[in-house]
This record gives structure tokens, sequence and C-alpha cells, in this order.
């Protein structure tokens, strides 16, 4: 990867030193911790959190984070870890890098990892389109999830959706051959541009599949069946 990488979110700055004005698949929340979170935290961050500052140090290594070399698992927005911790535990061969800009969620997802006993986990809380660009190489990865990402329904809000022509691209060009993108999602029509964008992408090839049956019920998925949505699941594999 490149050894000074380019300004995260948030960092950039127009020429005239003014904050650039960008579109983030995310909107900012607060960062208060409970004190569980807090607890978790303290207990854990230090050893699976990676720290903003060591990824902007030049010749930054993802594999020196987990002490080995092994496939390369990415989760964006693990929210608060209710998937990742069980997925990861049943993948003790995999190195499993979670992104998650909402620092309480990394925080949340520290104590679902250790409850579920899993060594394999570190966390980025740094926007994910910018962590693949950075820190993945290409052919680098070997399954990407993507569980209920923001669905921005209103139409004049669709350009922040993730799962876009050229982010496609780029998870196409990180996965590895045969790699595979999981994706979910509650909301209909988000699926439908998932489906279309995905297909449209020559290096994917996949589409609409049973539900995932590994993958843990989280409470996006919870509260998306009690008010009656159909749940999606899609997969995708790197031509
Ligand atoms: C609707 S939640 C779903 C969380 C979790 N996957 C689940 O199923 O419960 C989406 C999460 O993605 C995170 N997120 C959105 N865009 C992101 C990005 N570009 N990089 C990292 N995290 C992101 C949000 O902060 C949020 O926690």
């Amino acid at each position: 990867m490149s050894q000074v990488p380019p300004a995260r979110p948030h960092q950039k700055l127009t020429e005239d030193g003014r904050r650039m004005r960008e579109v983030l698949s995310y909107s900012r929340r607060g960062s208060r911790f409970t004190p569980r979170q807090q607890e978790a935290w303290d207990a854990h961050a230090e050893r699976w959190v990676v720290p903003d500052e060591a990824i902007d140090r030049p010749g930054f290594d993802l594999a020196e984070v987990f002490g080995r070399s092994a496939p390369l698992v990415v989760e964006i927005g693990c929210g608060v870890g209710e998937a990742t911790g069980v997925l990861a535990a049943a993948r003790p061969g995999c190195n499993v890098l979670a992104l998650e800009v909402w620092l309480p969620g990394v925080a949340a997802s520290l104590a679902e990892v250790a409850a579920a006993g899993a060594e394999n986990v570190r966390f980025c809380s740094i926007d994910a389109v910018w962590s693949l660009q950075n820190l993945v190489p290409p052919g680098g990865l070997e399954e990407l999830w993507t569980f209920f990402p923001d669905p921005w329904p209103k139409a004049r809000h669709h350009k922040r959706r993730l799962v876009q022509p050229d982010f496609a691209r780029l998870v196409a060009s990180r996965l590895r051959p045969g790699g595979v993108w999981r994706l979910a999602t509650d909301w209909a029509p988000y699926a439908e541009h998932m489906q279309a964008v995905l297909d449209a992408e020559p290096a994917l090839e996949g589409g609409v599949v049973e539900r995932w049956a590994e993958r843990p019920v989280t409470k996006f998925e919870r509260k998306g069946l009690e008010v009656g949505r159909e749940i999606t699941d899609l997969l995708y594999r790197r031509t």
C-alpha cells in the first residue's frame, strides 16, 4: 500500500484550508459510552482496537496488528458487534477486520467479541471506503460482510448509500478471485439497488440467496421483522 496514505474523511481540506464537504455513508452519532461500553473499552481496546495514529504511520501493515498473516475478512458497519463475535469465533483461521465509525458501537462490539471467545478480530473506527482503498491490497480480501448498511431511504440521500458502482468496483478489486461479498438488508428498495449495482459490476457474479443461516439476528434485523419488512441476503463472488 502507499507509504503515506491520503487524508482520511473529515481531515480533507480545501486549498484555502477549509474542511472539504464529503458524501459519506454515515452521519455523526453520539460518542458517549455507557458504563458497560466503557468497561469493555478499558478491558479490550488496547489489544483489539487499531489506533488512528498507527494507521497514519507510513508503512502501516494490517498483518502486524493481527500478529499473523491469515486470510482477511472485513465487516463494514459492525454496529454493536452482534454478528461479529459469533462469526469470527467460528473462523479462527481468519483475520477479521471490523470497520465501524461509531465508537460506542466499537466498544459494545469488544464485549461481544470477548463473550464469543474470539481472538481474531481487530477494529478500526475509520470510514470503510477509505479503509478498503488504503489498508487492503488488491486481491487481499477473502470475504466482505455488509449487513444492514444504512438504507438512506430518501431519494435526495441515495447518493449516501454505501453500495454504489464505484464502491462495487473497489470491492471487486480487493476480493481475491473466488472471494465472497455477503450483504443483507431489510429495505427492499435498497436490496433491488444492491442487486442492480452488483449485477452491473463485471468482476462480480451472484444475486439474492437464502438467508445465511450462520448470520446471527441483529437488532436491526429484529426491528425490520417486527414491522413486517422482508430481509434480503445477497451473495456475490469475485470472478
Ligand atoms: C444500520 S447499522 C447496522 C449495524 C450492524 N451491521 C447490524 O446488522 O446490526 C449500520 C452501521 O454501519 C456504520 N457505517 C456506515 N457507513 C460506514 C462506513 N463508511 N464505514 C464504517 N462504518 C460505517 C454505521 O455507523 C452503523 O453503525
